[in-house]
């Protein structure tokens, strides 16, 4: 028997080009503080507040990263609470000064002040009037060229000068960013690569200079949303683990808007690589720092291919890897044993009729692309009621991913990894 049309159900996964924004600017407000691995893009978020989060007042995005979900939250009416999980410290910080308004003429005051004490100190240290104290972890000196770590650690002791706790944190986002900007990495990577050694050569950065620029612009923004932000919406930054019992009460959240990990912090998207030079800068002790990606979801390796996850797509997608490859499909698992500890706690926080959204990556392991979007929905669905709604798929113009990566982890055997991604749209029932 054919379906007529009206028996037909409407396709609930399919491309959207209109979720790709292509030529939109993604750095408006306080979304350009601070660079991070796999940002989502502001208009993805704006986007999803505005079809699932109208009638909505409690917002949660589980792993929040720099923290777009919740600026675009404070950025809306609605919002009576968002709250923001992450375990990268660098992550809660930058997210918690991107939602915190401060007046801006405060900071205009405390920028003149931080400004002259440094240009003051960098005078008084090049005529050796003073000492400065230079941070002491392993290869800085690789890392960063002799001058840039002097003028760095007069800018930072600065800074730890200023006693309003909203304010430091503000100059210290702007500190950390600088800190990528003038060290030897190589340019608008996650990884720690160091320049080639020509380019180092030529490699002078005027690091004051960086740090001004970097606070004035995130000063202007600042002055804009202290204006338009919701002086209702309590952002509560959390250090937790979505993995596990978190401080949030059950049944309380009703929009979850999130990119979670690709679960592959090892070989693309290297979360701790990318926030050690800025988290070393800012005196967080050595394991925390290198420890970032081992707690990420996946960092530890499953020991067997044996699960009782309830998704038939990544069992039939492990097989398939774990034919050319058992360890690699043990990795993968490994991610998706504790995203469904995520999905555990997802649905002891969310309350009935909540929409939850998560944007994706379909990631190629050994040549076999992982259905993420598809496995998600199957895990939500294995133990409770949750509707699909919508999967959009989008490409990706902007957001910063490596496009390449090196699926069977020989150098250079490279394959075109991630150029869209999966936007997937369900109800708790
Ligand atoms: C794709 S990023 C999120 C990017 C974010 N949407 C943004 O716009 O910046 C994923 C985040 O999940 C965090 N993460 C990894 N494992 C986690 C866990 N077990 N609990 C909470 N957050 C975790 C990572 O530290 C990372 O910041």
């Amino acid at each position: 028997m054919q379906l007529t049309g009206l028996q037909m159900e409407a396709p609930k996964k399919f491309k959207d080009e209109s979720w790709d924004f292509r030529y939109e600017f993604t750095k408006y407000s306080n979304h350009g503080y601070h660079t991070y691995p796999a940002m989502m893009i502001p208009q993805v978020a704006r986007r999803l507040i505005r079809m699932y989060g109208g009638d909505k007042t409690i917002i949660l995005d589980p792993f929040m990263g720099s923290g777009t979900a919740l600026l675009e939250a404070k950025l809306h009416k609605n919002f009576t609470k968002a709250y923001g999980i992450d375990i990268n410290p660098l992550a809660l910080l930058i997210a918690n000064v991107k939602t915190t308004p401060i007046n801006p003429v405060t900071l205009k005051v405390e920028y003149a002040k931080l400004i002259s004490r440094c240009d003051t100190d960098k005078k008084m240290v090049n005529f050796k009037e003073k000492e400065i104290q230079k941070p002491d972890f392993s290869n800085i000196d690789f890392w960063f060229k002799p001058q840039v770590i002097t003028d760095l650690a007069i800018i930072k002791e600065n800074i730890n000068r200023i006693e309003d706790l909203n304010v430091k944190n503000f100059f210290l986002v702007a500190f950390s960013e600088t800190v990528r900007n003038v060290s030897n990495t190589r340019n608008r990577e996650f990884k720690l690569y160091r320049m080639s050694p020509d380019k180092l050569k030529t490699h002078n950065p005027n690091t004051l200079e960086e740090f001004k620029d970097r606070a004035l612009k995130n000063m202007s923004s600042m002055a804009d949303f202290f204006k338009e932000q919701n002086p209702n919406c309590d952002v509560k930054i959390l250090a937790e683990d979505t993995r596990n019992l978190t401080s949030l009460p059950a049944n309380s959240v009703d929009l979850i808007i999130t990119s979670p990990p690709y679960g592959d912090s090892g070989t693309t998207v290297a979360y701790g690589q990318f926030s050690r030079l800025g988290l070393q800068w800012l005196d967080y002790d050595r394991d925390t720092v290198l420890n970032i990606d081992r707690v990420s979801l996946g960092g530890v390796p499953t020991k067997t291919l044996e699960n009782e996850l309830g998704s038939p797509t990544l069992k039939e997608t492990l097989h398939r890897i774990a034919l050319q490859d058992s360890k690699r499909a043990r990795d993968v698992l490994s991610f998706y044993v504790d995203f469904d500890k995520c999905v555990q706690e997802l649905h002891r926080v969310t309350k009935k009729g909540a929409f939850l959204c998560f944007v994706v990556g379909n990631r190629t392991v050994k040549g076999v692309q992982i259905p993420t979007d598809e496995i998600i929905l199957e895990l939500f669905q294995a133990k409770n009621h949750y509707k699909h709604h919508n999967t959009f798929i989008r490409n990706i113009p902007n957001k910063r991913m490596p496009k390449l990566n090196s699926p069977t982890n020989i150098s250079g055997n490279h394959a075109v990894t991630m150029n869209e991604e999966w936007i997937v749209i369900i109800e708790k029932e």
